[in-house]
């Protein structure tokens, strides 16, 4: 089966079968950034711009990172050196660097839907890294990547979303992307944090973190995002912690083994706690690590590569 789709805008419009397929292609994608030369020529000739209009860390140097190590040229713009600043659009901006003849465009927005719109208006595949409160679509992938390398699964699992889920991008494109895997979803934060609509995506709202320590498989324990905050969504940081942070006194107490994931970037000590952080239950490192692995299995399929499985992933590996 072939990967047929144009861009990545999220992962609520890919089907299961689409999903494994980049969770099988990242795999032999690990083995390329652990040799001594981690490049191979699947992208060479082809030109990607990342557009990043929000801060970015681990996502902007992951694609840079699976860019060049597929062997595209790169250039990375960001918001304070484009001429956007000048007042100059969205669509302008992409369409004068399409003038220069590029083929994908990475695109990190504010804007929830500014890669959709921007996917209507130019010929550039069009890749997500972020659109406002709407989808991740790559960090969805390297979270299920991250949990499948662990279980060796997803169906069944039981996979509880923790904190800010009203801002969260990340949160939107897990759910979609377990719940289509067969995992179960459920989430657990202040009420304030916690839109009630979120339960038609047939999600479990946990009110109490001691339910989810009881039940749960996995966390994904998201960041408080207190820049998109306009009033106080709870009292504060501290009584934040108290009821909703992840703890070693929590997890002591729950008794249960549980694999703890966080997308970064972390607020140490208010959503997780430093010894969780750097605990023995988390995988927050391999997820970066995932992170380059997915994205290069994204640029790969968009690009007309054949997936894992169908040989060339593999071919590709050994070149
Ligand atoms: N997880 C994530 O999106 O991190 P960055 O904001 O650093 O890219």
């Amino acid at each position: 089966m072939q990967f047929t789709r144009k861009h990545l805008l999220g992962l609520e419009e890919l089907t299961a079968d689409e999903i494994r397929m980049i969770l099988d292609t990242s795999v032999p994608f690990k083995e390329i950034s652990e040799r001594q030369i981690k490049k191979v020529p699947v992208l060479r000739g082809k030109t990607i711009i990342n557009l990043f209009f929000e801060p970015s860390t681990r996502t902007r140097t992951s694609f840079e990172f699976a860019e060049k190590r597929l062997s595209a040229d790169t250039i990375n713009v960001g918001i304070s050196q484009s001429s956007v600043v000048k007042g100059e659009t969205l669509v302008d901006t992409a369409r004068n660097l399409e003038a220069m003849r590029i083929d994908m465009v990475v695109i990190r927005h504010s804007a929830s839907g500014a890669p959709a719109f921007l996917s209507r208006r130019i010929d550039s595949n069009v890749i997500n890294a972020g659109d406002g409160w709407h989808e991740h679509p790559t960090q969805g992938l390297l979270d299920m990547l991250t949990i499948r390398d662990h279980f060796g699964r997803l169906e069944g699992l039981k996979v509880v979303i923790v904190g800010d889920i009203l801002h969260s991008r990340v949160a939107r494109s897990n759910i979609w992307g377990l719940k289509k895997m067969g995992a179960e979803v459920g989430v657990c934060g202040p009420p304030t944090l916690v839109p009630r609509a979120i339960a038609s995506l047939g999600v479990k709202i946990y009110p109490r973190i001691e339910d989810v320590l009881a039940e749960a498989d996995v966390l994904n324990v998201l960041r408080i995002q207190l820049e998109r905050m306009h009033s106080n969504m709870f009292p504060s940081l501290g009584e934040y912690n108290k009821l909703y942070g992840i703890t070693t006194a929590k997890l002591e107490k729950a008794g249960r083994d549980v694999l703890i994931l966080h997308p970064g970037p972390m607020n140490r000590g208010v959503e997780i706690d430093s010894d969780v952080a750097d605990g023995g239950h988390q995988v927050i490192l391999k997820q970066v690590t995932n992170g380059v692995a997915v994205r290069m299995a994204v640029l790969f399929l968009l690009s007309g590569g054949i997936p894992a499985g169908a040989s060339e992933a593999a071919r590709m590996s050994e070149s």
